[in-house]
């Protein structure tokens, strides 16, 4: 069973795969190690990854990229707004306010959900690692930014259902950055002694990410992670790319900015340009051939312009990381080390903003491409039974304080922080809330959110009715944010009070759920409840925060077997439940697990059983359709092939009609080929090829006789020489086969001298022999004979020879015993010397 890791990049994605003898990349179609982001659709297949890129400016319309940026966000929120329009490719509002792509695909116009794109580059990646891992892989760890809201988690999680992804845990780039430095560095201070403090900086193509991490031996605790989700190297590209076309206006009167696809090309030269100003400090040349109009441009930078040009971009980043670093309360002189990764942090002027800011060097003790997907893939070998992985827990950070808002007939509305900013994460919290009638709680982002819908979900909690007294019964409600990042509300029950007579079948005290909550014991009672929450006043609105309980892993892994939180049931935990069974208290407690409705930002299970059909549908097409291209492709390789050999090395193997006759038929092939053989079933290509092959592989198969020939002629002589050889060395009573029968020797003689009448015949029949007739003894009846020879003489002439006792040692006075080399010994191993000469020509 193989597990991989992947880092899902804005730019290009990487796949790392955890195997026995430690974590390694995978190299896709191409042998590179970045598969890009990129999806296109053509006339009647799909091109994905690095074809789809290659073909972005020539199929500009319908090669989608850059979707990363508009995975789970709805269409309508301005930063998506911003985003669509860099995109030359149509972008849409679907029904439900989400973001489609319209594309020309297998002969109409097509519409895509964004999770459907992203599936499609994951069924990519899936293809990829299945063909370098010889398997299939379902199992993978993938990962996002930490400021990926719900929705963009769930969609990530529908795109990679879609592509039939089993997905053992979302890793937020940062942690798996850390999970990947910390694994490897054994030095790490003990767990009691004052931890290791190291920042993590990624700057990728859209994004950069600060993240500082505490680390202790076998522990990594994240402190504080800022993201500017808006800041990254394409952001250096555009500033570049508005620089020159402003300069192209006034030099060449063109304006790249009306135009998208000499926008593309620009934004492709400016990112060449970018990365050589990054080794090279000179002023650098950058031409454009052709660009607009016909017209060849040409340009030169320097990298202190540049410096200069993104002097705004360059400032984001500083004060990126001193936030960062101001919300975990460190000081700069905490810090062991900054260690970069992603592409951008190769930009020098970044490199020397670290130094500033930390007062030590960035370090690149991680491969900067790779840490995030090798960081994945080892969380996905930790999480799966297959493998045995050195513990490593991560306490990863909740980027967005979450409020619960509830609503209720029988309340006034109310709202509570209940995971404030940068708060452990996974974790549960417990409240209680006392109700008549089933009520709802809303979850909500609160802060400064980079989007503009902060809604995460609605939770109803059902079954709810007023006590034999009239009274609203005691409602507890597990809310949680799982290892994926994830918001729920992870069960809901209602606590009754029982008589005492009763109590002795089943009383389940409050204390005794507490303390079997999440398998773990309370620690500290830190929700905020609301005002005198902490009464037992059936009045109250508000929930009574009951405990923080970092979330058990086991139980997060059984929530991730769960995706479908559409309709949630929250009993899931309820069983776990120990009963306490005691006869002091006079009144007891019973849970009734109460039902969740959900409403998430999260596809139905139907919704997505419908795609993966689609997808597989889609899937399938393009390996027919890859199929029949190579079908095509073959007919076409054998006429261009065929047509070179039958004038040069084939030339005499081939009678002069028929070459005339040959050529003239791969004439028409060829011809065929680019008329109405343009686009036929794979069958027909077949066939096609089959008949010319007919014409073909006969000449083919007598030059490859008359190459072979020689050697195999060479190999019977040489067999019959050296038989010859022994028979004449037996006649002369020669020591080597003097223990062989004679009419054994007989055997051996009969069959050299039919060997050497085949051998003589043979040879005359075939070396006047035209060459473009076929051969009447194939080379592969002369090794046969030889073969056959060496059957027969073989066994007889490598007969060993019968062992010698040696004589008693003598006594001897000097007390030496006999050399290992007395003749005794000598004759077998001279028998199997000559043997193992014979056998070298076999
Ligand atoms: N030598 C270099 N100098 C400057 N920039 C570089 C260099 N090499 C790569 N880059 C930039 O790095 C970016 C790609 O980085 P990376 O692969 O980390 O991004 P990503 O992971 O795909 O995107 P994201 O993390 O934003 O989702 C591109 O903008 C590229 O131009
Ligand atoms: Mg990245």
């Amino acid at each position: 069973m193989s597990v991989i890791g992947i880092d899902f990049g804005n730019e290009s994605c990487y796949i790392a795969v955890a195997r026995a003898g430690g974590i390694e990349t995978i190299t896709n179609d191409y042998s590179l190690r970045a598969t890009p982001s990129c999806v296109a659709f053509g006339e009647n297949t799909r091109i994905l990854g690095v074809a789809a890129k290659n073909q972005m400016v020539t199929n500009m319309k319908n090669t989608i990229w850059g979707f990363k940026k508009l995975l789970g966000r709805s269409f309508r929120s301005p930063l998506v707004q911003k985003e669509v329009q860099a995109f030359p490719f149509p972008v849409i509002e679907m029904p439900d306010g989400s973001i489609g792509v319209r594309v020309y695909y297998g002969g109409e116009e097509q519409t895509f959900s964004i999770q459907q794109v992203t599936a499609m580059l994951f069924t990519k990646l899936k293809e990829i690692a299945e063909a370098a891992l010889h398997t299939k892989v379902c199992d993978c760890v993938i990962s996002v930014p930490s400021y990926f809201t719900d929705a963009e988690r769930h969609a990530l999680l529908d795109a990679a259902a879609i592509a039939g992804f089993n997905v053992l845990r979302i890793l937020n780039e940062p942690a798996a950055v850390g999970l990947a430095y910390g694994i490897y560095h054994q030095d790490l201070p003990p767990p009691e002694e004052k931890p290791r403090n190291v920042i993590f900086i990624d700057c990728g193509q859209s994004t950069t990410q600060v993240a500082v991490c505490a680390f202790n031996k076998g522990k990594l605790k994240m402190l504080s992670c800022l993201a500017d989700p808006n800041l990254g190297g394409r952001d250096f590209d555009n500033e570049l790319a508005l620089h020159f076309a402003a300069d192209f206006k006034k030099r060449y009167n063109i304006d790249p900015m009306n135009d998208k696809r000499a926008w593309l090309r620009l934004l492709t030269e400016v990112e060449k340009l970018k990365k050589q100003m990054s080794a090279n400090s000179n002023e650098l040349p950058m031409n454009i051939e052709c660009f607009m109009e016909e017209k060849d441009v040409s340009a030169r930078m320097k990298r202190a312009d540049f410096e200069k040009l993104t002097e705004n971009l360059l400032r984001r980043v500083h004060h990126l990381m001193r936030s960062c670093l101001q919300d975990s309360g460190l000081r700069v002189e905490d810090v062991h080390s900054v260690e970069i990764v992603g592409g951008s942090s190769r930009i020098p002027a970044i490199k020397q903003s670290i130094q500033e800011t930390f007062r030590k060097p960035p370090s690149t003790t991680l491969n900067q491409d790779e840490a995030v997907s090798r960081g994945c893939a080892l969380q996905c070998a930790m999480l799966s039974p297959a493998f045995k992985v050195r513990d490593f827990s991560i306490s990863d950070v909740q980027m967005y304080p979450i409020t619960l808002k509830w609503l209720g007939p029988d309340s006034e509305d109310g709202e509570m922080e209940v995971f404030p900013v940068n708060h452990q994460v996974p974790f549960s919290k417990m409240l209680t809330f006392y109700r008549k009638e089933p009520f709802t709680l809303q979850a909500v982002y609160s802060g400064n959110i980079p989007y503009h819908n902060p809604v995460i979900g609605e939770f109803k909690i059902d079954n709810i009715t007023p006590t034999a007294e009239g009274e609203s019964p005691k409602i507890k409600v597990k809310v949680r944010v799982n290892m994926n990042g994830v918001f729920k509300v992870a069960s809901a029950s209602l606590v009754e009070k029982k008589g005492a007579e009763e109590m002795e079948q089943d009383a389940a005290s409050p204390s005794a759920m507490e303390e079997t909550e999440d398998g773990k014991t309370p620690k500290s009672n830190t929700t905020v409840p609301n005002t005198n929450a902490a009464s037992d006043d059936s009045q109250k609105n508000g929930p009574v925060g009951e405990n923080d309980v970092p979330m058990d892993e086991k139980n997060d892994k059984q929530d991730q077997e769960k995706p479908n939180h559409m309709d949630g049931n929250g009993a899931e935990e309820g069983e776990t439940k120990p009963e306490r069974k005691g006869k002091k208290a006079k009144l007891v407690l019973k849970t009734v697990d109460l039902p969740i409705t959900s409403t998430v930002c999260q596809l139905s299970k139907d919704v997505i059983n419908d795609l993966v059909e689609r997808e597989s549908k889609m899937v399938m097409h393009d390996r027919q359709e890859k199929e029949r291209i190579d079908a095509r492709n073959a007919v076409e390789e054998y006429v261009y092939e065929m047509r070179n050999r039958i004038s040069d090395d084939l030339q005499e193997f081939i009678a002069s009609n028929d070459r005339e006759k040959f050529m003239q038929f791969l004439d028409e092939t060829e011809n065929w080929l680019y008329d109405e053989g343009e686009n036929c079933k794979k069958s027909v290509y077949v066939t096609r090829r089959q008949d010319l092959q007919k014409h073909g592989d006969p000449v083919v198969a007598r030059k490859k006789e008359f190459d072979e020939r020689p050697l195999c002629f060479d190999q019977l002589g040489g067999g019959l020489q050296q038989v010859r050889k022994a028979l004449d060395l037996f006649a002369q009573g020669d020591e080597k086969y003097n223990h062989i029968d004679a009419e054994d020797m007989k055997k051996v003689e009969k069959a050299l001298q039919e060997k050497e009448a085949w051998l003589d015949k043979a040879f005359n029949s075939l070396s006047n022999l035209p060459k473009e007739k076929n051969p009447p003894i194939l080379a592969q009846q002369i090794r046969a004979e030889k073969q056959a020879l060496d059957n027969v003489v073989m066994p007889i002439l490598n007969k060993p020879k019968p062992k010698v006792e040696p004589p008693p040692a003598p006594k001897s006075e000097g007390g030496e015993a006999p050399s290992a080399e007395s003749p005794a010994s000598e004759a077998p191993d001279g028998a199997s010397a000559a043997s193992s000469k014979m056998d070298v020509d076999q």
